[in-house]
């Protein structure tokens, strides 16, 4: 029976480019939304531009444009790489819109009404030296939970908690490193807890969320919800809360509220019902999500889409971060790739199977490794997928003037149609599974029962003693081609498209794969379909990605000039003084100095040193430098100091005094080891 879906992807933050993390989420999204259809669902998958913040507010004002400017210029850019991602959007809008503005009044007036809000006076971290408050983002410290330094203010990226600022441990000033004020403010916040009952009820209930997922929120909601404070001082980038002196929606208010207001805008350009979407019990709504978002999705969501009577997503897909070679995204080591880099180089379908055979459904990281990329790509889409296509459709058209014939009807012939027609409905059961991974390990077993049948019946051979049953067998691997061209169209929607121009037929649907009809029909010339991925090419996307970041660290350069180069000295100058390896033993903070660091260093042989840094500024949790290899002046004279006395120098070197980092040297070095 058809269903009616309402699909979304997260909407990505209208501040940068969309990279090959963020195109996890939009390619899993797209081959659900795009699977739904092709077995005959009324599937809509509903996107926008995440437009609101400080940050873009920022970001305008440091080019000196409208944060309107600014936003319409990256909608465009992102349109474009997903568009040549392939994916499929019903529509992609902008929550900088009318309709998002009204269906924020709309949800905050229910919060309003309903009882859910309060209203008070808080006292808010302020940078006198930027003259703004500083919410969220504008904020690092240290986790009050897990104490990870360098967090946020509102959410922590390690156990992914949120708190509030003041919960925040050392707090600073992300713009400028200086430590804020207080200074008071009311702002409305939504009393969660009114919804602890029905969100209990709401997580439980079974395809709600992953298990692993649910386990998360159930121990948040075991803590008991918090207010969230929904408002946001001026300047900023958002909708102002009416009624409210230069106060605007915290953009995670509005953000989710893009999802239903893109929809409004969809119904009325296609003259559908918007109320069958989200004021009705027949339509599932899913979100998919990164895990890094689960608690805006889980708690403040169902909170405000119940208050205003809006329909509940049926499910909330968690999946997990995108690690390449194992490691993070690193802009350093040209792993941080930008989706136009990508394309600049490669071919997306590459990536989208790639993917594909990765995505269990589950929240688990998936990690790109780019050697297991080349080696699958090749081996599966390649040598087994296009290589069956390739092999029997040039064949056709060179000994049999692009005809097919009829189906073979020998027992060889019917059992390979027996077996393949085993593994389709366990690809379709792998697609409503999530677990697009094994629906493409079923369609590659389909593809290696077609490449075989195809090797021994030796139609090259055969064709020279019994055309017919040549004939005969490229028909049959022509029909294999479509069965799987047709099982992987969610994945590959460009592939599947030049199969069906090539076969000359219309558009497929699912029951195409079981087909087996396909006879006496008049094929359009072979085009190639796809190249082998070289290491090479790989390689050059990683050197561009590298570049990207090169262009941005000279533009830093040109704003502060290189200090001169410092007079000539003679070698025997240099030698005098006795540069070692050291290792960080112990690092603390120096009470009362706001600019040390106290540090104690192994420098070998048992032998260690107590020395003074003015580091402060970039280590305020100096935890972090423990164990770290470092270089250190070791003959220097000792220096006595308010504190102590410090016995030597570490070197240290960055752009400012909060961005300094300690010169290093790493194992094989060793404590004590001379640098020369
Ligand atoms: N704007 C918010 C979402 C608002 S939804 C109402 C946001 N934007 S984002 O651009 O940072 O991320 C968009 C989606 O991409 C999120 O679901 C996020 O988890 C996902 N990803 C971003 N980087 C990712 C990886 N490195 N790996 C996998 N997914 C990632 O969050
Ligand atoms: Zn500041």
């Amino acid at each position: 029976m058809s269903k009616k879906y309402l699909v979304t992807s997260a909407l990505p933050y209208a501040n940068g480019s969309i990279h090959l993390g963020h195109l996890v989420e939009y390619i899993q999204t797209d081959i659900l939304v795009r699977f739904l259809k092709h077995v005959g669902h009324d599937a809509h998958y509903m996107c926008a531009d995440d437009t609101h913040g400080t940050p873009i507010e920022l970001n305008a004002s440091k080019q000196g444009i409208k944060p309107e400017e600014l936003v319409a210029a990256i909608h465009e850019e992102h349109k474009k790489d997903f568009a040549d991602f392939q994916i499929g959007f019903d529509y992609f809008y902008t929550t900088h819109s009318e309709e998002n503005k009204e269906f924020a009044e709309l949800v905050y007036n229910s919060l309003v009404e309903g009882g859910h809000t309060d209203t008070r006076e808080i006292e808010q971290f302020y940078c006198e030296h930027d003259k703004r408050f500083l919410p969220d983002r504008f904020l690092r410290g240290t986790c009050p939970f897990c104490k990870t330094p360098e967090q946020y203010g509102d959410v922590c990226e390690n156990c992914n908690r949120t708190y509030t600022a003041n919960e925040l441990k050392e707090p600073k000033c992300s713009l400028c490193g200086n430590p804020p004020v207080k200074k008071k403010t009311e702002h409305v916040f939504v009393r969660l807890g009114n919804f602890q009952e029905f969100l209990e009820g709401w997580v439980k209930e079974p395809g709600r969320l992953q298990d692993s997922t649910r386990k998360f929120v159930e121990t948040w909601l075991k803590d008991g919800l918090r207010d969230w404070d929904i408002t946001r001082d001026g300047p900023y980038f958002g909708f102002p809360i009416p009624g409210r002196e230069d106060q605007y929606f915290y953009v995670w208010l509005d953000a989710p509220i893009g999802y239903v207001s893109t929809t409004a805008k969809y119904a009325k350009e296609k003259g559908l019902s918007f109320d069958e979407f989200w004021r009705s019990d027949d339509t599932e709504v899913i979100h998919v999500i990164g895990k890094d978002i689960i608690y805006f999705h889980t708690l403040f969501w169902p909170a405000m889409l119940k208050s205003a009577g809006l329909t509940l997503p049926s499910r909330v897909l968690v999946h997990g971060m995108l690690t390449v070679d194992g490691s993070k995204m690193s802009k350093s080591r040209g792993t941080f790739i930008k989706a136009r880099t990508f394309l600049d180089h490669l071919d997306p379908q590459y990536l989208r199977f790639y993917y594909a055979s990765k995505l269990s459904g589950t929240d688990e990281d998936l990690d790109l490794n780019f050697e297991d990329f080349v080696n699958r790509v090749n081996a599966d889409f390649i040598n087994k997928i296009v290589n069956l296509a390739s092999r029997a459709i040039p064949f056709v058209h060179k000994n049999f003037g692009g005809t097919l014939g009829k189906l073979p009807t020998d027992e060889v012939a019917k059992t390979l149609i027996e077996d393949i027609k085993k593994h389709i409905p366990l690809v379709r059961e792998n697609y409503e599974k999530y677990a697009f991974h094994h629906a493409v390990k079923e369609i590659c077993a389909i593809a290696d029962l077609a490449n075989k049948y195809f090797q021994d019946a030796a139609p090259w051979a055969l064709v020279k003693t019994d055309p017919d049953a040549a004939l005969a067998v490229c028909t049959l691997a022509t029909n294999c081609c479509r069965t799987v061209a047709a099982l992987l169209k969610p994945v590959l929607p460009k592939y599947a498209g030049q199969i069906e121009e090539i076969l000359n037929i219309e558009p497929m649907t699912w029951e195409d794969a079981n087909a087996f009809d396909l006879e006496e029909q008049e094929l359009k010339p072979f085009t190639r379909l796809a190249e082998r991925i070289k290491m090479k090419v790989v390689n050059k996307v990683v050197e561009a990605s590298k570049e990207d970041l090169k262009s941005k660290d000279d533009a830093k350069v040109e704003e502060k000039p290189r200090e001169p180069i410092a007079d000539e000295i003679e070698f025997d100058t240099f030698i005098k003084t006795d540069l070692r390896v050291a290792k960080i033993v112990e690092a603390n903070l120096v009470e009362k100095a706001k600019k040390l660091i106290q540090l104690t260093l192994d420098v070998g042989d048992g032998d260690t040193r107590n020395v003074f840094a003015g580091i402060r500024k970039s280590f305020p949790d100096p935890s972090v430098l423990v164990g770290q290899q470092i270089v250190m002046v070791a003959n220097l004279k000792p220096r006595k100091m308010k504190f102590g006395v410090s016995e030597g120098m570490v070197l240290a070197t960055g752009p400012s005094d909060d961005q300094l980092v300690l010169v290093s040297a790493p194992a094989p070095a060793k404590p004590g080891d001379r640098v020369s």
